[in-house]
């Protein structure tokens, strides 16, 4: 079967199985596969309902050949994985028609080479790559070695780190919980194939989600209104690129939820007593990073206190929130947070270079999803020297300071 008619199939599939539903499966250019309002909807409509029968989840799975090994007290997580790999094997599955339109491979950056994580030009992004390989690795040769090679009879020596990888990287990138405290991890059919708003926000529209436990089922509601073919959002939360990239193998384009992270110098004071002084202070304050989150759309305080508190020169017994916010005290700051942001701006390539780069026809996805997210995060951090501009006009024009002046930049 084509493509085409699998989604058909699978539509099919869902209705028949009792899900309602004002959405479709649609292509779209910026996103790619999405879902599109079938008819106009208003704020509020319900736009797809999901009955419980049709959820994958660790309570579904004893509906499987897994219930023959698996307890009420299985970790949820490692069952819908190990659930997911099983029906994707079983060609009698019940969620076969959904089973087959799901993407055939993830692309997380833990799979990437190491040549290509460097290109992301982001040592803590390749480091928590780096971790998610490790636990990659480390959760599938558990599971092989205390479940699949302990069960061959229900596993039939099928269950390869490929289709592992497929499962994990399935539930890592589209999957929902069923309860606020987040322990029922679940693949949604429908649900999943919701796409996260394009930014930026003035093209912002999106949905909520909540299991409702009474009903037994999973509901999408619209927040605002939508025309018949719009795309139709979910929201995926207030996330950074990084998580992102990590997570969904995506990078969005200026999204003002972005952050990097910069690391100050120690060359604040020559006085290595109070130096050191004043790094026990910021310990205790839980304030002395090495790199510090540099936001587009919030105010870096603990950036803020940790240089007020380098360049002040009171003693620290003296320290209030007054002292804090004079206003030449203030100004000093702003220009050493500045001079932090520009060396990390100067150290690497600009804005132009990486759209040139990406102009370039000879990249592969990863090196042109690698030189994007790093010109996502130069367009951060010129933002925000222009905001920090604005908050030193701000500062001296009005002639005072305080904790007020961020919220008037930062909105
Ligand atoms: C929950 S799934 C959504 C359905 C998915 N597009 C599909 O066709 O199966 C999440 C994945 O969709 C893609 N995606 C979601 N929102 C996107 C966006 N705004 N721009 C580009 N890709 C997006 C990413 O690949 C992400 O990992």
């Amino acid at each position: 079967m084509s493509r085409d008619q699998d989604e058909k199939a699978f539509e099919e599939w869902l209705t028949s199985n009792g899900c309602t539903r004002r959405l479709t499966l649609q292509s779209f250019d910026d996103t790619g596969r999405g879902t599109a309002a079938t008819a106009d909807i208003q704020a509020d409509e319900v736009v797809l309902s999901v009955p419980f029968h049709l959820i994958m989840c660790a309570e579904n799975a004893q509906r499987t050949a897994l219930s023959q090994i698996i307890g009420e007290s299985e970790e949820p997580f490692a069952v819908i994985v190990c659930m997911l790999m099983l029906e994707k094997v079983n060609p009698d599955s019940f969620w076969a028609p959904f089973l087959k339109v799901l993407p055939s491979d993830f692309d997380l950056p833990y799979m990437w080479s190491d040549e290509e994580l460097s290109l992301l030009d982001d040592d803590l992004l390749r480091e928590e790559a780096m971790e998610m390989r490790t636990f990659t690795t480390d959760m599938y040769d558990e599971l092989n070695s205390a479940v699949f090679q302990v069960f061959p009879d229900v596993f039939c020596g099928k269950m390869t780190r490929k289709l592992f990888e497929w499962a994990l990287d399935a539930v890592r990138s589209r999957g929902h919980w069923l309860d606020e405290a987040r322990t029922r991890p679940a693949l949604i059919p429908m649900a999943d194939m919701m796409n996260h708003p394009t930014f930026p926000p003035k093209v912002y529209k999106w949905a909520d989600y909540y299991y409702d436990n009474d009903k037994k089922q999973f509901e999408v509601y619209t927040r605002i209104d939508y025309r018949k073919g719009e795309q139709v959002w979910i929201d995926y939360g207030t996330k950074e690129d990084g998580n992102f990239i990590l997570n969904y193998g995506m990078v969005l384009l200026n999204n003002p939820y972005n952050h990097a992270k910069v690391t100050p110098t120690d060359s604040w004071l020559s006085d290595v007593e109070k130096l050191s002084q004043k790094q026990r202070f910021l310990d205790r304050m839980g304030l002395s990073l090495d790199t510090y989150k540099v936001y587009n759309a919030l105010p870096p305080q603990e950036l803020f206190l940790a240089v007020r508190v380098y360049l002040m020169d009171a003693p620290l017994s003296l320290l209030d929130k007054h002292l804090f916010y004079t206003l030449e005290h203030e100004l000093k700051v702003i220009d050493a947070v500045r001079g932090i942001i520009e060396r990390d701006v100067e150290s690497r390539r600009t804005i132009e270079e990486n759209t040139r780069l990406l102009d370039e026809d000879s990249w592969s996805e990863r090196e042109k999803k690698a030189i994007w997210y790093r010109r996502e995060r130069s367009k951060s951090l010129k933002r925000f020297v222009s905001s920090l501009d604005e908050l030193k006009n701000l500062c001296s024009t009005e002639s005072r300071v305080g904790p007020d002046t961020f919220s008037q930049i930062w909105k």
